[in-house]
């Protein structure tokens, strides 16, 4: 690619994203790659349009990671099936909706049921755990399993099921390909188009400091996240796992994953976005950053505390050895101490 496409000086790309205009790559890129000196007037631009757009409140979602069990093998992850070092553990439907029960009583008011893609759990067994959750709570319901067929997506939505994250993790073909060897970039998309259809609120995102990502690859991944109308936008750095094929590839850093959280809250103004776990694991206050720089919602882990360590998609995981009634805590104190508030309602997602 020639370098007069991203020309754009950083003040022309900041008065581009501004103005609302199209995401496009040659504006993308100059403020993916920002200095030192320029980053600082992104996030205040960032953290203006969250302010106006989705005000001061975070609003919390309790993470219940309830199996590890994975039949996929994709290249970064700790709990990929030819990781043998993992022990695995699934939480059955009584102990999901026991701990549902349980985020309920903390005063969560929105639970993500997430997982490896764990065939234990057929369509019929977690609606049954969604129906159940529903039926002695008003807690939304957001899932996090990975791909299944859209009959199966259907009936989730019937039983009650809210919201769905899918991570695109990255639209490049090539590097998609490299990291799932299981899977098909464009039916990745395929899935994700099939839960937008059905009504679902949508979540997906991307790592940052994939080996072999550029900023044109992020910038163009934004794009698409665009087109394909994403209401909820994760992103994390990429951390290299010991016991997978990318051990000892660098990682991403908390600086390039800032500048991603801000460029986001520029294009997509009323969106969700989370202040992510990896954020928090490489630096003590990368989660404060990131609601900083833009981001306004938080997961709290409540998964029972004898799970935790066993779910570690990637080293350095922080809050293994806390409690659920901890964490909860402990966001608190942090979300208090940069002067912003606690959601007080179930936080869905703003449609205009
Ligand atoms: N580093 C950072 N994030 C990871 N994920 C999986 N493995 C890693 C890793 N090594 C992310 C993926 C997935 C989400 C649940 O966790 O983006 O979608
Ligand atoms: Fe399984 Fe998800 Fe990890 Fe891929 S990222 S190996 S699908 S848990
Ligand atoms: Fe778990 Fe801080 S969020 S200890």
């Amino acid at each position: 690619m020639s370098t007069e496409n991203f020309s754009l000086s950083f003040s022309e790309a900041l008065e581009k994203a501004g103005a609302g205009e199209k995401p496009a790559v040659d504006w993308l890129v100059p403020l993916l790659t920002c200095s030192r000196e320029d980053e600082s007037r992104l996030f205040g631009a960032a953290d203006k349009v969250r302010e106006a757009c989705v005000g001061k409140a975070v609003h919390l979602r309790g993470l219940i990671e309830f199996s590890n069990h994975c039949r996929k093998n994709c290249a970064y992850c700790g709990l990929r099936r030819d990781n043998l070092e993992v022990e695995r553990y699934r939480l059955e439907i009584d102990a999901l909706v026991q701990t549902a029960l349980e985020a309920k009583s903390l005063g969560y008011h929105s639970v993500v049921l997430q997982s490896g893609e764990d065939p234990w759990y057929t369509p019929e067994r977690l609606a049954e755990a969604i129906r159940e959750i529903k039926a002695k709570t008003e807690l939304a319901i957001t899932l996090s399993v990975g791909e299944r067929d859209e009959n199966t997506y259907r009936l989730w939505r019937e039983a009650g099921a809210d919201r769905f994250l899918l991570r695109i993790e990255t639209t490049d073909e090539e590097l998609f390909a490299r990291l799932h060897p299981d899977d098909d970039l464009s039916e990745r998309m395929d899935c994700l188009r099939s839960l937008k259809k059905l009504d679902y609120q949508l979540g997906s995102g991307v790592m940052v400091g994939l080996p072999g990502q550029t900023p044109e690859m992020l910038a163009k991944d934004i794009i698409w996240l665009k087109e394909l109308g994403a209401e909820m936008i994760g992103v994390g750095p990429f951390i290299s796992h010991p016991d997978t094929p990318l051990s000892g590839e660098k990682g991403g850093t908390v600086e390039q994953t800032l500048r991603l959280v801000a460029v986001l809250r520029l294009v997509f103004p009323y969106a969700h976005l989370p202040a992510t776990t990896a954020l928090g694991s490489l630096d003590d206050r990368g989660r404060e950053k990131a609601l900083e720089t833009g981001a306004n919602v938080m997961m709290p882990n409540v998964t029972p505390i004898d799970n935790r360590a066993k779910y570690q998609i990637y080293p350095g995981k922080i809050c293994l050895a806390d409690d659920a009634r901890h964490c909860r805590g402990c966001i608190e104190g942090r979300i208090k101490s940069i002067g912003r508030t606690m959601g007080t309602d179930r936080g869905d997602v703003h449609r205009k």
